[in-house]
C-alpha cells in the first residue's frame, strides 16, 4: 500500500497524508458531483505530529501515505483541529495502531469527540492561543468556533508559515492537483464558492471575526491548508478576498427566481417574471427545482439580492421539493435579500402562505406584492408577473451601493 498511495510535500516541514474520495455525491444533503478528499497532514517536527485523520472507510490510505514519509508508530501527537466524522472518525483507531504520546483538541473538541467517539480522556484539551512544542519549531492553537461547529480550531505551525485551517477555505473536490496553483481559478472559485454557500455561509459573522482575529496575530501565512480540496500557496489574498465578500453578504444585482411547478403554470408565471428582472438589467438565475439540486440553488443564492420563490399548492403546501430547497435555504441564512412570492392553484392556495411565511421567516424583505392564480395563467396574470418582476427590479437596485 506504501507504494501505491505516496504523501506530497506541501512544505519544508509538512507532507499532505489525506485521502481522495472519487465516489461520495452527497454530503449530509449537499451535492458533490466532484467528489472530496479528507487532508490529514503529517509535521515532521522532533515531536511527529499528525493534523487531523480522515473518514474511518480511508484510514488505511492514510496509514500508508504516513507510511511512505515515516513509520507511522513514530508519530508523537495528533492534533484534532475538528471533530466531525469525516476528520475523526477513525482517530481512536488510528491511536491504537501508533499509540502517540499526546492527542490534542480544542476544550469543545475533546467534549465532543467524546460524544462522538465515546472515549475522550486520553484527549488534551488546548486554549485559545496556546503554543504546543514539537521540539524544534511550535504548533499556535486558535480557536474558530462556529466555523462551523463549536469546536473548530486553526493550528498555526510558524516554521513554514502554515495555518491548518479544517473546514474553512476548503471545497468539494477530488483531484490529484494538491495546490491551487495547479487548478484553474474560475474552478477554485466556484467549487469555494459552493462549498461556503453549503457549509459556511449561516457563521458569516464568526467569518469576520475570525479573518479580523487571524489579521491581528501578525503570523506570516505564506500556506493556507484546509481539511477539503486544494491547499492555498499561490496567492492567499484571492480566498481571503472571497470569504470577506461571501461573509458581508452585500445585496448584488442577481435575482434567483426559484419555483417547483405541476402542470406548468406556476412555470409559466415564473418565466415572465424572469423575463423582466432581464430586462431591467437584473442578472436572474431561473431554477426550476426538479432540475436544480438545493446545493445549486444556494451556490446561486451566495451572490444574489433577490429571492423569488414560487410553487402550485399540492395537498394544502406547497409542493415537497420546493418545502426541501426552502428549508434548507433557511438554515443557510442567506442574508440582505430582497423577494416575493407567486404561484398557481386549483382550490386553496396555501402554498402562497407557506412562501410568504418561509420568506419571512428567512428575514427577507418582501417588496412586491404575491401574484396568485387559480389553473392556468392568462395574460392578465403574467401581466402581473411582469409587473412583480419590475417591482423587484427596482427596489433590488435602490438597495445596491
Ligand atoms: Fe469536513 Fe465539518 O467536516
Amino acid at each position: 500500500m506504501a507504494d501505491i498511495y505516496q504523501a506530497i510535500k506541501v512544505s519544508e516541514h509538512v507532507y499532505w497524508v489525506g485521502a481522495i474520495d472519487w465516489a461520495i455525491r452527497d454530503f449530509h444533503g449537499y451535492a458533490t458531483p466532484h467528489g472530496s478528499t479528507y487532508n490529514a497532514y503529517l509535521v515532521m517536527a522532533d515531536k511527529i505530529t499528525l493534523i487531523d485523520t480522515v473518514k474511518t472507510p480511508f484510514m488505511d490510505e492514510m496509514l500508508a501515505r504516513i507510511a511512505s514519509v515515516v513509520d507511522p508508530s513514530k508519530i508523537d501527537y495528533i492534533v484534532s483541529n475538528h471533530s466531525e466524522q469525516d476528520h475523526s472518525g477513525c482517530l481512536l483507531q488510528v491511536a491504537s495502531l501508533v499509540r502517540p504520546e499526546k492527542i490534542f483538541a480544542s476544550v469543545m473538541g475533546v467534549k465532543t469527540l467524546g460524544e462522538i467517539l465515546h472515549e475522550n480522556h486520553s484527549i488534551q484539551p488546548v486554549k485559545d492561543g496556546e503554543v504546543l512544542s514539537l521540539g524544534n519549531m511550535d504548533l499556535k492553537f486558535m480557536e474558530t468556533r462556529m466555523i462551523h461547529w463549536p469546536d473548530s480550531m486553526f493550528s498555526y505551525l510558524e516554521k513554514d508559515g502554515l495555518l491548518f485551517s479544517q473546514d474553512a477555505f476548503g471545497m468539494h473536490l477530488a483531484t490529484f492537483e494538491r495546490f491551487d496553483d495547479e487548478l484553474a481559478a474560475d474552478m477554485l472559485e466556484y467549487e469555494a464558492a459552493t462549498y461556503y454557500a453549503n457549509i459556511v455561509l449561516p457563521f458569516s459573522g464568526s467569518v469576520l471575526k475570525t479573518l479580523e482575529k487571524v489579521a491581528a496575530t501578525g503570523w506570516a501565512i505564506k500556506i493556507i491548508a484546509p481539511d477539503h480540496g486544494p491547499v492555498w500557496r499561490k496567492d492567499l489574498s484571492f480566498i481571503i478576498n472571497l470569504y470577506k465578500k461571501w461573509a458581508l453578504q452585500k445585496p448584488a444585482g442577481k435575482a434567483v427566481v426559484v419555483y417547483a411547478t405541476m402542470w406548468h403554470s406556476t412555470e409559466m408565471m415564473a418565466k415572465a417574471i424572469a423575463e423582466s428582472l432581464a430586462q431591467e438589467g437584473i442578472r436572474v438565475r431561473l431554477l426550476n427545482v426538479d432540475d436544480a439540486h438545493r446545493s445549486e440553488v444556494l451556490y446561486e443564492i451566495l451572490e444574489a439580492g433577490a429571492l423569488i420563490a414560487g410553487s402550485p399548492t399540492l395537498n394544502n403546501h406547497m409542493m415537497p421539493q420546493m418545502a426541501d430547497v426552502m428549508t434548507y435555504m433557511k438554515g443557510l441564512k442567506p442574508a440582505n435579500l430582497v423577494g416575493a412570492v407567486f404561484g398557481s392553484f386549483g382550490w386553496s392556495g396555501e402554498s402562497l402562505k407557506d412562501l410568504e411565511a418561509m420568506l419571512q421567516a428567512m428575514k427577507v424583505e418582501i417588496v412586491a406584492d404575491t401574484v396568485s392564480v387559480r389553473h392556468v395563467p392568462g395574460a392578465d396574470v403574467l401581466q402581473k408577473c411582469h409587473e412583480l418582476g419590475k417591482t423587484v427590479a427596482v427596489e433590488l437596485k435602490k438597495r445596491l451601493s
